[in-house]
């Protein structure tokens, strides 16, 4: 992607806010709700607002990117290493126990008070050629894998909030996956694993995780027949990790009642390594799309009193797994190459019932208009003009008017300080000479009295400026 259409993708970002407000019915009332309150504006503080963490993983070698880590630590309040507590890493040989990077991600976790989620005990990937090839026995296996579950449970007893007891269990069709564990000790392995994490940290909730399960589908009838007998048998499992890989458009249809059924037997369910991969290079209607069903995941899990939080598997686009696994797919993140939230940061972000505070991004801090000429008295209309994102050759502008009166049509206008508009959402924004006249969409011209329009642009100018005056249907607005 050039950097110019990763700009473009980056300043997007605004439209996703815009549209979700303007284009449904629940949005407008969602909105009333949220005026009431002041807007969280981090994914961590929306989601503690809805008694839910919003995670991410956490990649070892990105600790030392100050970018990286102000982004972790403002906006999760739940970590999960995506390597460095895998069993190659942490037990890369036999009773060589190597604990580094999986402490130094607790160290970031509590200095920042995120919660650690650790990833994985027992999986046949990222599994050691010691164990997968070492030609143990039912007894030496069994052995082998009670050993580094007390060992790497007990090491971080306390720290550790939730545990992947195991990982990818399952093949497509709801059968068990032929792994090293499955061939030899046989299912009872699953069993095993939880009591001997049990015994180590009784604390730790325990999960059993894996991907394509988001759907009510063969697989994941599989995992619910089994956690069905496990949870009968009294084994100590307390939730279920739905991955959720997911492809652009391919929500499932059937996500929430699938979370839901897991949680009528007792379990918490938690979406664990959310991404939403598109082909490459992705336009701006499919990075909008993706920000709806971000959104849409955030949604699911709202709407299930047992889904306790939503981690992503990875912070921006750079830094994602997806387009090493799946060549010519990308773009799977909330923020984009160059750590710029992207649309689907906005919209999970609001989903969570969070939004944006309007300072953020350097957006503009509605300056004093002192050599201006005074106008009418502003009256029956109040706006605000954000600038939302800018950078050396553009900037994205959010306007919203309230109105005193009832709307059926309007024209907002003021006058552009610097550049020109290229191009305009949630109206239709057209230039002459410095002045800008933006009329409503045919979705958008009826505004109740009291209620709020809304529309952003783009231009091709970073320069900074104070916030012009803005009219509604002629009349001149106050601008907060
Ligand atoms: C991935 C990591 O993101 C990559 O860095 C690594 O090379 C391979 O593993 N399911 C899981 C995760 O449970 O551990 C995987 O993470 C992604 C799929």
């Amino acid at each position: 992607m050039s950097s110019l259409m990763r700009r473009t993708a980056a300043a997007f970002a605004a439209g996703a806010l815009l549209t979700g407000a303007v284009l449904t019915g629940t949005a407008h009332a969602e909105q009333a709700e949220r005026d009431a309150a002041p807007l969280q504006s981090t994914l961590r503080d929306a989601a503690a607002a809805q008694g839910r963490f919003a995670g991410t993983a956490i990649n070892d070698g990105l600790l030392s990117n100050p970018t990286y880590t102000s982004i972790a630590s403002r906006e999760f309040s739940s970590v999960t290493a995506e390597n460095v507590m895998k069993w190659e890493t942490i037990q890369p040989s036999r009773g060589n126990f190597n604990f580094s990077g999986g402490d130094r991600l607790v160290d970031f976790a509590q200095q920042n008070n995120q919660q650690v989620y650790g990833h994985t005990l027992v999986w046949h990937s990222q599994l050691p050629s010691w164990v997968s090839n070492g030609g143990f026995n039912a007894e030496q296996l069994n052995a082998v894998m009670t050993e580094h579950i007390t060992e790497v449970v007990s090491h971080y007893a306390g720290d550790v909030a939730y545990w992947d007891v195991v990982n990818e269990a399952f093949n497509e069709d709801g059968t068990l996956r032929q792994s090293v564990f499955q061939q030899t000790l046989g299912q009872q392995y699953i069993a095993d694993a939880f009591r001997v994490a049990d015994a180590a940290d009784p604390d730790a909730k325990l999960c059993i995780n894996d991907y394509n399960i988001e759907a009510i589908n063969a697989k994941s009838d599989g995992l619910y027949q089994l956690v069905s007998s496990l949870l009968q048998q009294g084994v100590p499992i307390d939730c279920v990790g739905f991955q959720s890989h997911l492809i652009l458009d391919q929500i499932p249809g059937s996500f929430q009642s699938n979370l839901q059924r897991f949680v009528d037997l007792g379990l918490e369910v938690i979406i664990t390594e959310l991404d939403i991969r598109i082909p490459m290079p992705a336009d701006q209607a499919e990075l909008q799309r993706q920000a709806e069903q971000f959104a849409e995941v955030t949604e699911v899990c709202l709407a299930v009193d047992g889904c306790v939080g939503v981690t992503v598997w990875g912070i921006s686009d750079r830094d994602s797994w997806v387009p090493d696994v799946f060549p010519g797919e990308g773009a799977a993140c909330l923020y984009d190459d160059n750590y710029q939230a992207k649309p689907a940061y906005y919209a999970m972000l609001e989903a969570f019932g969070g939004g944006d505070d309007g300072g953020d991004d350097g957006g503009d801090d509605g300056g004093d208009d002192g050599g201006e000429e005074p106008g009418p008295e502003p009256e029956g209309c109040a706006a605000t003009y954000s600038v939302v994102n800018r950078w050396n050759q553009g900037s994205v502008v959010e306007v919203s008017v309230t109105t005193e009166q009832a709307l059926s049509g309007w024209t907002v206008e003021f006058s552009l300080p610097a550049g020109s508009v290229t191009s305009g959402w949630n109206a239709q924004v057209s230039q002459s000479g410095t002045q800008v006249t933006a009329t409503n969409a045919p979705y958008n011209g009826s505004v109740p009295a009291g209620g709020t329009l809304s529309f952003g642009f783009q231009t091709d100018s970073g320069a900074t400026y104070d916030t012009p005056q803005i009219t509604l249907n002629g009349a001149p607005c106050a601008t907060a």
